[in-house]
């Protein structure tokens, strides 16, 4: 008898998250975690937002309760357009939209772009959310190796030429997993590559309003003016993760479309965070807030590259970043990260091992530090620890 397959046939290209099973690890007593990609939480502004939320509750009444349109909260759309525009993202309300956390972007991005086997070019390594996010339309990657200055063009455009992607996905600025910011002259390069073989850009950008160093790369909507790239944010990282609430900024038809998308996937942004946001950025602490975090993340990469200096053996190299929340470490060609990885957690410290964020399976060498979510101490004491477990490896 014929027997009925039970799941869609993209389950098989959606995979478990590793590092949320690696968080799962990362929860034993006395482990110092650098795995995931948490926001200091000391620094959730709770008394701000609090305020917000209960300005929300009495002054905006039932409309906070209540229903809303897809596309989201006019005067928060009002206020953002203001304060994107002030940092060179030029928009307003018919080219901006809110979503369930930027992740959701990406998925609403795949459901409107993607047919399976449709290629996407991405920086390799690339993030590992939106892998997940788009396997579930079954595409097919052309990942462009990276040095320190971001993805390299000429092998970007051979590929781009050869297989035609449908859409380029990318985090120039404090990339995850890399930490690494594409130059402005490969930014020009990546433009005029999608220019020339017409493809849009989505720009996922979380991390560029945290800098603590250097000088800023314009985005690649700014440098395109707005052409042809669509443009991913969030506050998660801004204010709080726990509230998803990201937004996308781009031309009116690709909102349109997204907005449709986002009708049957889940009707429209909560009503209640929206205005609670829009009262908490009305009110001032956005711009407040920022040079806050960024100061403590200054701090703690600082921290984190010393004792990288001081403890690791010679023959790994780490970049070192300007922003954002993460450092790269790339171990001699021969030592596996994964293999590392549970010799590292036996000596209570994690990270993630490279592999994961490579749509190919390659960087086997490479792993992800998070410095943002841990204190000066076990950043010093996790750090000496790896250094220790790589030292015995590289005997
Ligand atoms: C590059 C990138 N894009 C998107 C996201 C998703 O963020 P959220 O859905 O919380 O906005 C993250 C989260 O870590 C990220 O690093």
């Amino acid at each position: 008898m014929h027997k009925r397959r039970r799941w869609a046939g993209r389950m098989k290209s959606m995979r478990r998250s590793t590092i949320r099973e690696i968080l799962k690890l990362t929860k034993q007593p006395g482990m110092i975690s650098f795995a995931g990609g948490l926001p200091a939480p000391e620094l959730f502004p709770l008394k701000a937002f609090s305020e917000a939320m209960e300005k929300t509750l009495q002054q905006d009444g039932a409309a906070a309760l209540q229903y809303d349109v897809t596309e989201g909260y006019g005067p928060l759309k009002e206020f953002l357009c203001g304060w994107l525009s002030k940092q060179g993202v030029a928009c307003n309300p018919e080219n901006m939209m809110f979503t369930s956390g930027s992740q959701q972007a990406l998925d609403l991005i795949g459901r409107v772009f993607f047919d399976p086997g449709d290629r996407i070019l991405v920086e390799n390594p690339t993030y590992l959310g939106a892998i997940q996010a788009f396997n579930a339309y079954e595409v097919e990657y052309l990942s462009a190796p990276m040095d320190e200055h971001g993805m390299i063009p000429d092998v970007a455009s051979r590929l781009a030429k050869k297989r035609r992607p449908k859409i380029g996905y990318f985090v120039p600025t404090f990339q995850n997993p890399s930490g690494i910011t594409m130059t402005l002259e490969r930014r020009l390069a990546l433009l005029k590559l999608a220019r020339e073989q017409h493809f849009p850009i989505v720009e996922d950008d979380p991390y560029s309003y945290l800098r603590f160093r250097g000088e800023r790369v314009p985005s690649l909507h700014q440098l395109a003016k707005g052409k042809n790239v669509i443009y991913v944010s969030t506050f998660s990282k801004l204010l709080s993760p726990g509230i998803r609430l990201g937004f996308v900024v781009a031309e009116p038809d690709i909102i349109t479309s997204l907005v449709l998308a986002k009708q049957a996937a889940d009707l429209q942004p909560n009503s209640l965070i929206q205005r609670a946001v829009y009262h908490y950025c009305e009110a001032g602490h956005l711009d407040l807030h920022i040079p806050t975090i960024t100061e403590a993340y200054r701090v703690r990469a600082n921290q984190m590259m010393t004792a990288i200096r001081e403890f690791f053996p010679p023959g790994i190299r780490c970049v070192e970043p300007e922003g954002g929340m993460f450092i790269w470490c790339t171990l001699p060609a021969k030592i596996s990260a994964m293999r590392l990885f549970k010799e590292a957690v036996k000596h209570n410290v994690a990270y993630v091992a490279g592999t994961v964020f490579h749509p190919h399976g390659d960087g086997r060498n490479t792993l992800r530090l998070n410095f943002t979510n841990s204190t000066a101490e076990q950043i010093r004491t996790g750090i000496q620890r790896l250094g220790d477990v790589f030292r015995e490896a590289l005997v």
